[in-house]
Formats: structure tokens, C-alpha cells, sequence
């Protein structure tokens, strides 16, 4: 039986989760949601992601599974939120143990131990299957733009993350440490080798010249037209043109945030000893003038 897909958009920062329903056994997933965040005043809300448990509640759904595509760098994932709220379990790839090491450092914090929050509850494996009612997701390993990125297969919906964007945007950045434009274009020719009319479901999708929302196309749509990435493109073209983009975008303005939640199972910092929790950003060595 095929799945149905319930789309939430973002508009802070652009982001498309997907709720998944197995409409056989009322079963769901979902799929890089996000919690609300003003960096100004540190407020942290649950606005969005209580919409997703609304429609859940008043479809009778149970959620199976919490999943992140990757360690987002522009937004606070909601997956711990959900699970405290649903029981539901958390899953990313394995990518992120790799990609937590590199942070640790950073942020100088310990990977695990006393006082860390509790992790996700599954690290994917490329190929690895999970159930949820009477459908199954499975994750392909698709790095590049971080090197954790898994998309994960369910049915003819692949749900690919950031590792492409619609076919007039492109494809995200591959700037950050453990990204790489030649690794990037050689997981897109993997999805693009899935079957022409498989669903492409994006994560970001910013409305370039000002066009309505998009974030649904096909494999054979993106192999085909992708400004970055379709037919007419060589590799070395295109890692010639996504470092040459990339030397021109500053950091996304949630990165420190982001990445001391979504790294350490998308659980906020434990509190200080005065009872708030810090979020920190490192500053550069040396005041340039
Ligand atoms: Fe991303």
C-alpha cells in the first residue's frame, strides 16, 4: 500500500519536514523537523512541530520514528522534542558519530559521558531497514554536503535531505568541514540512478526569483534539468562551480546553534550550575582589523 506524505514548511528558515503515513496500520515517521529559535533572545519554541503533533492527534496516528537526514547546520532539529512528546524513537545516519568527534573539539565537549544528554536512538546504516506499520524506510548514504547525509528510501519516495535541491536551485554547499563537492556529485549520481518517476522530496527550498514553494520532483526531472547537476553537466564542471558559489557564502546564521543541538541527539545543552543553558559560539583567534 503506498504511503502518504504530509508536507510542513518552515518559513523561517526555509524548511520542508515531511510526515510519512503507512494509512494501512496509521503508523508515521517524520522526517527533519525543526524547532522555532530567535537567536536574539534565545527563545526556543515548539510552534512548528506541535502543528506536526496536532495532525497527528487528529488523524489518529502513531509516530514511529524520528529521523534527520543529517546534523543541520541552519536549524534546531525537533527530534528529541517529538520523542519526549510521543515515545517515538530518534534516528540519523552513522555518519554522526564522525561528524560529533570533529565538533567535540569545537565546542570542547565530551563526545558521551557524565553529564551529556542522551543520544538518538538509532545510527542508520547505508542499506539498514526499519518498519513502521506496513511500510519500511531504508537509508542510502548519500555524504557530501556534510558527511553524515543519509536520505532514506520509503516506497517511490526518496527523501534526500540537502544533498539535492530542486532542479532550478541546484544543490547546498559543500564548504563545511567533511563536506565535498566531488563526493556530492558522486552520491547524486546514485539517487539519479533510481527509477525516472521516484519521488525526490527536498529539505530546503528557498523560492529563487521570488517563485511559489516547491520541494517535490523526480528522478528523472533532476538527472534531466538540475541547474547544478542535470545531464549537461561534467563533475569537474560542477565542483568547479559549487567551490567557486561557495567562496562567496558566509555561515549560515543558526550554525553554532545548530550544530550543539542537532550533533548531541537534537537535546538542548544541559543547564549551568545557575540553572539556564548557554549555547557557544567560538570566536576567531585574533581580532582582525
Ligand atoms: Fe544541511
Amino acid at each position: 500500500m503506498a504511503v502518504q506524505v504530509k508536507v510542513f514548511f518552515h518559513q523561517d528558515t526555509g524548511t520542508l519536514s515531511y510526515l510519512v503515513v503507512d494509512s494501512q496500520a496509521q503508523h508515521a515517521v517524520i522526517i527533519d523537523s525543526v524547532l522555532d529559535f530567535d537567536i536574539g533572545s534565545g527563545e526556543v519554541k515548539a510552534e512548528f512541530a506541535n502543528r506536526q503533533l496536532a495532525y497527528i492527534a487528529d488523524n489518529n496516528l502513531k509516530l514511529v520514528w524520528i529521523l534527520d537526514t543529517h546534523a543541520h547546520a541552519d536549524h534546531l532539529s525537533a527530534a528529541n522534542y517529538l520523542r519526549t512528546k510521543t515515545g517515538a524513537k530518534t534516528v540519523i545516519g552513522q555518519g554522526i558519530t564522525e561528524v560529533r568527534s570533529r565538533f567535540s573539539k569545537t565546542f570542547n565537549r565530551a563526545t558521551s559521558g557524565p553529564g551529556e544528554q542522551p543520544d538518538f536512538d538509532c545510527l542508520l546504516a547505508e542499506g539498514q531497514q526499519l518498519v513502521f506499520g506496513s511500510a519500511a524506510l531504508s537509508g542510502i548514504s548519500t555524504p557530501g554536503h556534510t558527511s553524515d547525509s543519509l536520505s532514506y528510501l520509503i516506497e517511490d519516495n526518496v527523501f534526500v535531505g540537502d544533498t539535492l535541491f530542486m532542479p532550478d536551485a541546484g544543490t547546498a554547499r559543500c564548504d563545511f568541514p567533511g563536506g565535498d563537492a566531488d563526493t556530492l556529485w558522486d552520491s547524486i549520481a546514485r539517487l539519479h540512478e533510481l527509477p525516472d518517476d521516484y519521488k525526490i522530496w527536498v529539505c530546503h527550498d528557498y523560492q529563487p526569483d521570488g517563485r511559489e514553494l516547491r520541494y517535490q520532483t523526480t528522478v528523472k526531472e533532476s538527472r534531466e534539468s538540475n541547474i547544478y547537476v542535470g545531464s549537461h553537466r561534467q563533475k569537474t564542471e560542477y565542483v568547479a562551480l559549487r567551490k567557486k558559489r561557495d567562496a562567496t557564502l558566509g555561515a549560515p546564521k543558526l550554525l553554532y546553534p545548530s550544530l550543539q543541538v542537532n550533533l548531541w541527539g537534537a537535546s538542548l545543552p544541559e543547564c549551568e550550575s545557575n540553572g539556564v543553558r548557554y549555547i557557544k559560539i567560538p570566536l576567531t583567534d585574533k581580532v582582525t582589523s
